[in-house]
């Protein structure tokens, strides 16, 4: 019988860490042992999983040692990850982290398993899991990639408030609650008010008047496509919408590439669904993909401005493709892989 790993979630009580659970549960992941993992602040609270549920314990340094771990997924911010994640790989226990704290690191792996599984081969330890907004745009480049050779993207997103966790959907709601009862709304977890608005500014500024969230798609998308040739430009938006990323993605090709292909493409490649029925109406959107595993892909036309070029609609549900279920998906692949050690 083979054996399986002792699994940790590391800030399970988060937005991510519970889609985390629920989606170890749905997948049947074969873990011997689940355990959840947060700050001091949530010790004792209970989390539901399987028939039952988990009693929350405190991450420290010791939790990896003491408890066995092998497979540990964080989604706990950069931060915790900078100060936990080195402590867990030298215990012997495989880290996937959730943060930004790791995904530029020439050491660490940074992976979407549809687009270079092969770069787990050499983790060392610590993998990282790419932005959301990245993740799902390269679901869908890298088939249309192999097939055309990608030159430059132009990407603008439009990213829901889960994006910035559990305070990003309650901001939201308790906005809606205020402006509905003739309160002036208040602002804590986004810039200025996120309710009725759209806000060009996910993360904060950098010297050259990009946001790190759109770095994050330039560098990231080169890194995991393993192609530094890729010119990548992102306007990165936070639109009042609970779940769901939606991106219109400007595509230009060393050779062409029609509409036609890249459905046909895009509808044989894994984790993606094309719907792209324009003459009914029908096209990705972001109350469609929430809730569900994959990238949904629309409105592909031919950008007439350019010798060959493409316009794509992508949209995902962020907390899973573009969080949990990815970071998960890495975890499959590993112990398909041989990847990871189990005791
Ligand atoms: P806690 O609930 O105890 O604060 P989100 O991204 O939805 O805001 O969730 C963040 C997650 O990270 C939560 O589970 C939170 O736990 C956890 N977390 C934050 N700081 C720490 C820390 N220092 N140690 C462990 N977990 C942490």
């Amino acid at each position: 019988m083979s054996k399986h790993p002792r699994v940790a979630v590391v800030g399970a009580t988060g937005a991510v860490g519970r889609t985390m659970l629920s989606i170890l549960e749905e997948r049947d992941f074969p873990a011997s042992e689940v355990a959840a993992l947060a700050s001091s602040r949530s010790v004792g609270s209970k989390l539901p999983y399987k028939d039952g549920e988990l009693t929350v314990q405190e991450l420290t340094e010791d939790s990896f040692k003491k408890m066995g771990l092998e497979l540990a997924l964080f989604s706990a911010g950069g931060g915790t990850s900078k100060k936990f994640a080195p402590v867990a790989a030298e215990a012997g226990c495989v880290v996937v982290d959730n943060s930004s704290a790791w995904r530029m690191d020439e050491k660490i792996p940074l992976v979407v398993p549809e687009v270079n599984p092969h770069d787990l081969e050499w983790h060392p330890g610590i993998i990282a899991n790419p932005n959301c907004s990245t993740i799902q745009m390269v679901v869908a480049l890298q088939p249309l990639h192999l097939e055309g050779k990608i030159k430059r993207v132009v990407v603008s997103t439009y990213q829901a408030v889960s994006g910035a966790g559990q305070k990003g959907v309650n901001e939201l709601e308790s906005q809606v609650r205020q402006l509905f009862n003739g309160r002036d709304p208040e602002s804590k977890a986004f810039p200025h008010q996120i309710a009725f608005n759209c806000l060009p500014q996910i993360d904060v500024f950098t010297e050259n008047g990009y946001t790190k969230e759109e770095l994050k798609m330039v560098n990231e998308t080169k890194k995991i496509m393993g192609d530094n040739s890729i010119q990548v430009t992102a306007t990165t938006v936070r639109a009042p919408v609970f779940y769901g990323h939606s991106e219109s993605v400007n595509v230009e090709f060393e050779r062409d590439v029609s509409p036609e292909e890249a459905r046909t493409i895009l509808a044989q490649s894994p984790g993606i669904t094309v719907v792209d029925y324009p003459e009914k109406g029908l096209y990705p959107m972001a109350i469609d993909a929430a809730g569900e595993d994959d990238v949904f892909v629309g409105r592909i036309r031919r950008d007439e401005s350019v010798p060959h070029g493409l316009n794509l609609w992508i949209v995902s549900d962020n907390v899973r493709k573009g969080a949990a279920l990815n970071t998960i998906q890495i975890a499959e692949t590993l112990l398909e892989r041989g990847l990871l050690r189990v005791k």
